[in-house]
């Protein structure tokens, strides 16, 4: 995409789009006052549960950049968390959201099914790694599919135990709450949550010395799991194949594999969570692909429809088969608007080259943050593929995390113009999720922002 405009005239038919530069540009200070007016407003009307990052209420957004009511630009570094991968208000994504809408946004596919849907699952089962039949079912929020998955695979198993790992998200509905493993914020007094959720550990070679091996790592996994729940009784094993919340973690080589093969030797089903890693983020179109691992089942949401809600659940036909009719569904799963969207967001990846654009993303962003990790040595670990890349920040020479230099940094962006996501169990994690079709000026100063917020949060 250039870095001067985002220009979309004629492609979002008869509704032009505001040309929105791609070039941050602050007119007031962050947040300005008709956010701060938004916030007081916010303050009384939304429950305080529900929280937000950034002070600044966003007006519109295009590209790289996301507009507030002030008129300020920021450079976006999450993309809503890894959602619009392909870029903000894409030509395409808008254009068929708009056709689509004026068609028809609701009639329920269990009701009057439509194309869109079966479309997405025809893209999904041809995308997805294997080559064997598959099916697909769509949802709402990865959470949902995240829940179906499990479902689909105790019925298909007859077993009811889920495996999942330290350190894993996987969102926050009851039984994913149960799947994910940190507490706050996610879980903390809204208990009691499923049962028949087991945690096995993760590697995380940073933190754990058996975590630099995967083979080693992985049997330790298959050996709790084997003596604490027993194969025989394991309907799914669910991993998310780069940890996302829980700090961008990358298992050492070759643990992935070993907990597939395991699962198949065992007839466990290999779930892999790419609600967040999957969909053009991280140089492949799968992050599982990155071992050549062929999952059972895989979850996808986020990027998958540049911005509408959808989420889907794709697996080996007998397999996503085994649920009686009816079983699964729900009244808005699927909805049409969103499988424009998706079909438009697919679309624009293929034939962008959008898959190889995130890797080359990822090479840039690496050199940068493992150039700025040899200036300020509270960066313990510069991790991730593709245009999911963080930094961990420790207290220099030791493995104590520095959750508030993270913060601190991340505020620093934010006042600058600069949305930068935290994340981690220990909350020392800066992650970089920017749209993969991100204009290289415009990345390099958002670089430069986050390289100034090192030497003036660290001074
Ligand atoms: C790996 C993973 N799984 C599941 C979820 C839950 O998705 P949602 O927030 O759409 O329910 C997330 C959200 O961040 C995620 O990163």
């Amino acid at each position: 995409m250039s870095d001067s405009t985002l220009s979309p005239s004629g492609a979002a038919g008869e509704f032009a789009l505001p040309v929105i530069p791609q070039k941050r540009n602050l007119v007031t200070e962050l947040p300005g006052p008709r956010s701060r007016e938004l916030a007081a407003r916010r303050d009384a009307a939304v429950a305080s549960g529900v929280s937000s990052l950034m002070p600044v209420f966003a007006a519109r957004a295009g590209g790289g950049i996301v507009v507030d009511v002030d008129g300020n630009h920021l450079i976006d570094l999450g993309s809503g968390i890894a959602v619009t991968t392909v870029g903000h208000a894409v030509p395409a994504v808008v254009a068929g959201v708009q056709q689509q809408v004026a068609e028809f946004s609701h009639t329920c596919f269990t009701i009057t099914p439509y194309e869109g849907y079966v479309a997405v699952c025809e893209a999904l089962n041809r995308l997805t790694p294997g080559d064997f039949e598959k099916r697909s079912a769509l949802f709402n929020s990865g959470a949902e599919a995240v829940e179906n998955a499990v479902k689909i695979a105790r019925r298909a198993t007859g077993r009811d135990a889920v495996v999942v790992f330290d350190h894993a998200y996987h969102g926050r509905t009851n039984l994913t709450m149960a799947m994910t493993a940190k507490n706050m914020p996610y879980k903390d007094g809204f208990g009691p949550f499923a049962g028949e959720v087991f945690r096995a550990p993760m590697s995380y070679p940073l933190r754990d010395p058996l975590g630099t091996d995967g083979t080693a790592a992985a049997a330790r996994a298959i050996s709790d799991i084997e003596s604490q729940v027993g194969a025989n009784r394991v309907a799914c094993l669910v991993i998310e194949p780069i940890q996302g919340e829980g700090g961008f973690i990358e298992p050492a080589p070759g643990f992935v594999p070993a907990l597939a093969a395991w699962c198949a030797a065992n007839d466990v089903l290999f779930v892999a969570d790419e609600v967040q890693s999957g969909f053009a983020r991280t140089g492949h179109f799968f992050a599982v692909e990155h071992e050549g691992v062929v999952p059972d089942l895989v979850i996808t949401a986020k990027g998958i429809a540049g911005g509408m809600p959808l989420s889907a659940v794709t697996g080996r036909a007998p397999i996503m088969d085994a649920a009686h009719a009816g079983g699964i569904g729900g009244t808005y799963t699927g909805n049409p608007v969103s499988c424009a969207a998706a079909l438009a967001a697919i679309e624009t990846i293929e034939y962008e080259g959008l898959v190889d654009a995130g890797g080359r993303l990822g090479e840039r962003l690496r050199a940068f943050l493992l150039g700025l990790q040899q200036r300020f040595p509270q960066i313990a670990e510069v991790r991730g593929r593709g245009a999911m890349q963080a930094i961990e920040l420790c207290e220099p020479g030791t493995l104590t995390p520095d959750a508030a230099l993270a913060a601190r940094v991340a505020r620093y962006c934010h006042r600058n113009g600069v949305i930068t996501l935290t994340c981690g169990t220990f909350g020392n994690v800066i992650r970089l999720l920017p749209p993969v079709t991100i204009g290289e000026e415009l990345l390099d100063d958002a670089l430069a922002v986050l390289a100034e917020a090192f030497s003036a949060e660290t001074a």
